[in-house]
């Protein structure tokens, strides 16, 4: 069985519509650099909202992150910043791909594009059109070279067997991570996902660094570039944050994403605090938008900066159209949804 629930298979139609560009840069990019400075001091709930009534303070995340990262995530003061000379975006063909194409002009002099299938043109000289497959390790070194940064969302986005994901996603992030070492790229954004935490149930709330419980082969695969995000930060310094995207699409399509949807806006919003904040070290946030039955404290992602602007309760009435699953469909009972149900493959 191959299930095609939460990513990957859509176009996006209206997407581009869906983004608004929100941040205009001003000052260069530092972040290798950058003293940690903290701008505001948030309270937080256990979902990671701002909370004035709450005991629990910034300092308390500085403490607990200390505990347990060798570096611990900033805010800078919320002024963006200037473009990078050049950021290196992986699956650019892909549904989000074709979205971050364009959102994340702002950010870049040059927009370095890359994907195994066929790519859009370049549409003027502030995009590189490059061609490869990221099983192929000379060729990723090759497409890394004179990057600043990459924003790494290429591989296979579905459940599949495991000689399907291999080459993609679990050789493609080491050639990947190799090459930003070969080529002194300092800063990774890791297009990780909820399916490595996908058989918790819909009934727990869980953190960051809660252990990981992947739903899938593909699941396995990000939780395995989560961990070469770690070990490429202990070991060579590279930077980067995970971000377990929940389901980033125009509209969430199922009760389950009215708690894991990621507005397009709110994807490039925490995709900039990803690249310009300082000394993240290898910080693991959720890519969500502010939902309103949220299963993951996202405090890491507020100690970037992050404030989600949409929600997916004004989808409510249109999801909740739908039939209710059964009480025992994964859909219903598993954090990662029908991925849970996947497999197996090849028998
Ligand atoms: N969209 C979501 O809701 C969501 C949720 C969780 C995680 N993610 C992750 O975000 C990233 C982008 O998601 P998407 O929805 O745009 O998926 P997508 O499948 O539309 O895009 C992935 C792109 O990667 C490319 N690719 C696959 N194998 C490759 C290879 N060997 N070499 C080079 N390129 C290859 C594909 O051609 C495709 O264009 C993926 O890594 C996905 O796992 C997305």
């Amino acid at each position: 069985m191959v299930v095609n629930d939460d990513a990957g298979r859509l176009n996006h139609p209206g997407a581009l519509e869906f983004f608004a560009s929100r941040l205009a840069p001003t000052e260069s990019p530092e972040f290798c650099n950058d003293p940690p400075s903290i701008s505001t001091k948030v309270a937080l709930t256990t979902n990671g909202k701002p909370n004035n009534t709450s005991e629990k303070s910034y300092d308390n995340l500085q403490q607990i992150n200390n505990d347990r990262f060798p570096r611990i995530p900033m805010t800078t003061t919320q002024t963006a910043r200037a473009p990078f000379n050049r950021l290196l975006l992986t699956g650019a063909a892909g549904g989000l791909g074709k979205v971050l194409r364009e959102s994340l002009r702002p950010y870049a002099n040059v927009i370095r594009l890359s994907d195994i299938a066929d790519i859009a043109p370049a549409i003027d000289d502030r995009e590189e059109v490059v061609p490869c497959d990221l099983a192929d390790k000379q060729a990723v070194h090759q497409l890394v070279e004179g990057v600043d940064a990459i924003l790494h969302f290429g591989g296979v986005s579905t459940e599949r067997s495991f000689e399907e994901i291999l080459g993609a996603n679990i050789c493609g992030v080491f050639h990947i991570y190799e090459a930003a070492r070969r080529h002194g790229v300092k800063r990774v954004i890791f297009a990780s996902s909820n399916h490595v935490i996908g058989f918790y149930k819909q009934d727990e709330v869980i953190d960051a660094h809660s252990p990981r419980r992947p739903d899938s082969y593909y699941g396995l695969s990000k939780s395995y570039g989560e961990d070469m995000a770690t070990f490429y930060f202990d070991r060579y310094g590279i930077e980067t944050v995970s971000v377990r995207i929940g389901s980033s699409f125009p509209v969430p399509q199922n009760r389950r994403m009215m708690s894991t949807w990621l507005s397009f806006g709110d994807l490039t919003q925490l995709l900039e605090r990803a690249l310009y904040t300082p000394n993240v070290g290898h910080t693991v946030v959720y890519g969500a938008s502010d939902n309103k039955n949220v299963w993951w404290d996202n405090r890491y992602a507020t100690a970037l900066g992050y404030a989600p602007q949409d929600t997916s309760e004004v989808f409510r009435e249109q999801v909740e159209a739908q039939p209710m699953p059964a009480t025992d469909d994964p859909a219903r009972v598993y954090q990662g949804g029908a991925f849970c149900a996947a497999g197996p493959f090849g028998d």
